[in-house]
C-alpha cells in the first residue's frame, strides 16, 4: 500500500530524500534507524485474516513490527478493514511496517509464493510444529480469525500447516497471542539459520531509510522538494557549460 512518501521516493529517488533529511536528524536517531534496519527480516511474514476485534488486528501488526519483520499481509473482510487501526491502539507502529492488503488468503499466498515464500497455515491440530517446521527458505504464516480459525479454502491454498504445541485443557490460543508465539519462535530460528539479525537487500534498506527519515520529520515532503529546487538552480548552469563540446 503506497502513500505520498513512497510516491516522493519513487519520483526523486531515495538518495535525494536521505541527503535532504539526514541533516535534520540527530546522530542518535540516525543510528537507531540504522540498527533497526540491520535487524529487519524480509523473509518471514504473517498473513492474518480479518479479525472480529480491532485490538487483535492492532496487536498482530504491533507484535510483528516489534519482532523486526518488514511486512504484514492483511486479509480485509466484507465488514470493513480492521487493520486500518487507530494510532492509539498500535501506537503508530503500523507506519514502520509494509502493510499489504488482499481479498483472501489464496490471493495473498499466490503473490508471496511468486516471491519465493512457502505459505504455511497455522492450525491447532497440525502435526508439524513451530519447532520442526523447516526455516531454510522464506516463510509466510497464515492465521485465522478468533471464532472459526482459517477457512478450509485458506488452508487448501497453503503449502502446509503448523501448530503451536499446547499442554493445557484449552484447545487454542488467542489470535494475537498465536501471532506472537509463532512469529517470535520462527524469527529466532530463521535468524539463526541466516547467521544475521536481518536480511533485507541493499536497495530495500536504502528505500526504507528514506521512508523512515521522512516519517520522522514533519513536513518532510516539502523539505525534500525545496532542497531539490535549490540544488537544481545552483547546479544546472554549471552542468550545461560542461555539456557544451569545447567549453573550458
Ligand atoms: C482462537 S484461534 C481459532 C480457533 C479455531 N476454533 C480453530 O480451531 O482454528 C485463532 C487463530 O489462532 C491460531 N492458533 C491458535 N492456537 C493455535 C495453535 N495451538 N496452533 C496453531 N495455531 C493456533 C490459528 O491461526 C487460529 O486460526
Amino acid at each position: 500500500m503506497s502513500d505520498e512518501i513512497d510516491e516522493l521516493i519513487a519520483r526523486v529517488g531515495p538518495a535525494r530524500v536521505i541527503d535532504a533529511l539526514a541533516p535534520m536528524l540527530s546522530d542518535e536517531r540516525r543510528a537507531r534507524i540504522d540498527a533497526v534496519l540491520a535487524a529487519r527480516l524480509g523473509s518471514l511474514t504473517a498473513i492474518v485474516e480479518d479479525t472480529y476485534d480491532p485490538h487483535n488486528a492492532a496487536a498482530a501488526v504491533r507484535t510483528t513490527e516489534a519482532l523486526g519483520l518488514a511486512e504484514f499481509h492483511a486479509i480485509a473482510g466484507p465488514s470493513g478493514d480492521r487493520f486500518a487501526t487507530p494510532k492509539g491502539i498500535t501506537r503508530g507502529c503500523h507506519r514502520w511496517v509494509e502493510l499489504h492488503r488482499w481479498p483472501d488468503v489464496a490471493t495473498a499466498a499466490a503473490a508471496l509464493r511468486a516471491r519465493g515464500f512457502r505459505v504455511i497455515a497455522t492450525v491447532p491440530a497440525a502435526a508439524e510444529t513451530i519447532e520442526t517446521l523447516p526455516v531454510d527458505a522464506p516463510l509466510a504464516l497464515a492465521f485465522g480469525n478468533e471464532h472459526d480459525g482459517l477457512t478450509p479454502a485458506a488452508i487448501a491454498a497453503c503449502d502446509g500447516a503448523v501448530s503451536i504445541p499446547m499442554f493445557g485443557f484449552t484447545q487454542s490460543f488467542n489470535l494475537s497471542v498465536s501471532v506472537g508465539l509463532v512469529m517470535a519462535r520462527l524469527a529466532d530460528r530463521r535468524r539463526r539459520v541466516l547467521g544475521a539479525p536481518g536480511d533485507l537487500a541493499a536497495d530495500r534498506v536504502v528505500r526504507l531509510r528514506a521512508r523512515w527519515y521522512a516519517l520522522k520529520i514533519k513536513g518532510a515532503i516539502d523539505i525534500v522538494e525545496r532542497v531539490g529546487d535549490q540544488t537544481r538552480s545552483v547546479v544546472a548552469p554549471e552542468t550545461r557549460t560542461r555539456d557544451i563540446p569545447g567549453s573550458r
